[in-house]
């Protein structure tokens, strides 16, 4: 058992100094473990102020998460929220007011079936909950207010 731990205590200590210390003078090998988790503990750091450094250059309104959640934004830009996408689609600052004339119903009412060939089969694909279809709609209602 005690053996079991100490090969434990072994592996993760090879893992973390990349197997250099074995080689070392093994004296100094309490000082190579420290300083390669002093290491990894530093490089944890930069990877996370990187990731806020990304976040941060890809902010976007809370309320238009779901446009990205939801992959809409791979199809549709929606420059009323500063969401860059692709021209697949129209884009979508206005539809909260020009859905209801272009096709006959609601933006929920659209959303929840779909009259155009490429969103029917998409929603069909990729069904949206009423919660969502809520979300969606909060977001295009701010998008059309910008
Ligand atoms: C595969 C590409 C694609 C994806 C993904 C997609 N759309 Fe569309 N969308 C289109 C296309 C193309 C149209 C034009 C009508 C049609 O052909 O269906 C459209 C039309 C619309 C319209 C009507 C806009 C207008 O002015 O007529 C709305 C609203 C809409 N999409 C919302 C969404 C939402 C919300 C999502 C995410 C849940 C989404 N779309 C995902 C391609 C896409």
């Amino acid at each position: 058992m005690k053996s079991n731990i100490l090969i434990f205590v072994i592996g993760f200590a090879v893992a973390l100094s990349g197997g250099y210390f074995i080689f070392g003078d093994s004296a100094s090998t309490n000082e190579q473990v420290q300083q390669s988790a002093t290491d990894e503990v530093e490089v944890q750091d930069e990877a996370e102020s990187a990731d806020e450094a990304s976040e941060e250059s890809t902010t976007i309104a809370a309320e238009a998460r779901i446009l990205a959640q939801k992959g809409c934004i791979s199809c549709h830009a929606v420059e009323g929220l500063d969401l860059d996408g692709p021209s697949t689609g129209p884009d979508l600052s206005n539809a909260y007011n020009e859905v209801k004339a272009k096709h006959g119903k609601s933006l929920e009412e659209y959303l929840n079936e779909p009259t155009t060939a490429v969103m029917a089969s998409f929603v069909a694909d990729n069904p949206l909950t009423d919660e969502e279809i809520q979300a969606i709609t909060e977001a295009l209602i701010l998008a059309s207010e910008e």
